[in-house]
């Protein structure tokens, strides 16, 4: 599509924590010169004059999407007129992706192809599925003869369900994953997902939206405000990593994930999220008066949707893992640890792709910070 140089019209809440109230605004993208400009819906006045957000891209402009001007959080809900609404519509289809129990050992290598194919990961989170929970998601299959053999396989471990964002999504990701049979997979369409990590009709590595009506379906039964669906965390002999936000925007995240998995690290729960400013402040708090960058970790950690992993290891598994993130300054890790995680990922000191928990006796309390108390 050619590049155009007009504005962009969406509706956008934020809620005002003081008030108590959800706040609705038209929020307008110039990509031109990327200036945003934010009208009051209910009091009709101009409440940011437009003014530069330089970190805002085009593509970060989707319903569902959370996004921060000016320190403030703002969920997009809709698009505000019909241009905006025809130029993006296509182009930010969502399907509903899961990988599946036999594959959960290869989510890096998935998550890799995910974004190598130029998806964008808009929601993800690790969840045990109970056989109702998962009676309900596969409900269009009830009284089916492998129903059974289908609840009982997907209920037998962890999975991770995901949002994906690209144009023609649910069409793509099913090409992606190949026949439903790995075994007819391997013989007609070698290349595929299910070809390369599935085994036979049931077990056949991830699931895909069949419609657009199931992907919204799906994503609700996962994602939406209320959907509790049980963690995977489980808080012992375990240590926390975020993936930090510049590297979920870079598209390396797989690559990371990879990365760790390749290290002999199991992922126990993996999950997206983003941050406000306030809950930055109170994550980095021990950094604070200490680390001079300080600040800039704080705003790096909520410029975008971030990737929090509880990690398992054997042993010691908060100092191996610390070994394999590497020095906190990816320059230095270069020179002194080429292997690690920063020395191959970290661009600087406060974009050095992941935090890593820095105390032992801190590990159970960031695990706890992500997977309880911030899902309250
Ligand atoms: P999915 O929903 O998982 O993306 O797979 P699909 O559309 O390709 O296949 P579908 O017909 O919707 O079946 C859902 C899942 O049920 C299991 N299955 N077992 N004959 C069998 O034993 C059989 N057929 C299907 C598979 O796990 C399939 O992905
Ligand atoms: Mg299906």
């Amino acid at each position: 599509m050619a590049s155009f140089d007009g504005r962009y019209a969406f509706i956008a809440d934020w809620y005002d924590t003081n008030a108590a109230l959800t706040r609705k605004y038209q929020l307008f993208y110039y990509p031109k010169d990327s200036t945003v400009e934010m009208f009051d819906i209910k009091n009709k006045r101009v409440f940011l004059k437009r003014s530069k957000c330089e970190e805002l891209r085009l593509h970060d402009l989707h319903i569902g999407a959370v996004v921060n001007i000016h320190s403030r959080q703002l969920t997009i809900k809709d698009y505000a007129d019909i241009s905006t609404s025809n130029r993006l519509k296509s182009k930010n289809e969502k399907t509903f992706a899961m990988v599946k129990p036999d594959a959960i050992n290869e989510v890096g290598t998935i998550i890799d192809i995910i974004y190598q194919n130029g998806f964008s990961i808009c929601n993800m989170k690790s969840a045990v599925l109970s056989r109702q929970e998962a009676e309900e998601f596969y409900e269009e299959h009830v009284g089916k003869p492998f129903f059974n053999n289908l609840i009982s396989f997907i209920t037998s471990g962890p999975v991770l369900a995901m949002e994906l964002m690209a144009e023609n999504s649910v069409t793509l990701w099913r090409s992606l994953l190949g026949p439903t049979d790995s075994r007819d997979a391997r013989t007609n369409k070698p290349s595929t997902i299910r070809a390369r990590f599935g085994f036979d009709n049931t077990k056949n590595a991830c699931h895909g939206s069949d419609s657009d009506r199931s992907a919204n379906r799906e994503i609700d039964f996962f994602f939406k405000a209320n959907a509790e669906r049980r963690t995977t965390a489980r808080v012992s002999n375990s240590t926390l990593c975020i993936i930090k936000p510049h590297s979920v925007k870079e598209g390396v995240a797989g690559k990371i994930l990879k990365n760790i998995q390749d290290n002999g690290f199991y992922l126990n729960a993996l999950e997206m999220f983003h941050l406000e400013i306030i809950n930055a402040e109170e994550f980095f708090e021990v950094y604070k008066g200490v680390v001079h960058e300080y600040n800039k970790m704080v705003d790096e950690l909520c410029s975008g949707p971030c990737i929090a992993i509880e990690i398992f290891g054997e042993g010691d598994v908060h100092k191996t893992f610390r070994d394999f993130v590497g020095p906190s300054d990816p320059e230095i890790a270069k020179h002194l640890r080429p292997h690690t995680l920063r020395a191959n990922f970290g661009v600087d000191k406060v974009r050095n792709a992941v935090h890593c928990t820095d105390l032992p006796d801190d590990a159970a309390l960031e695990v706890e910070y992500f997977f309880h108390i911030l899902k309250q």
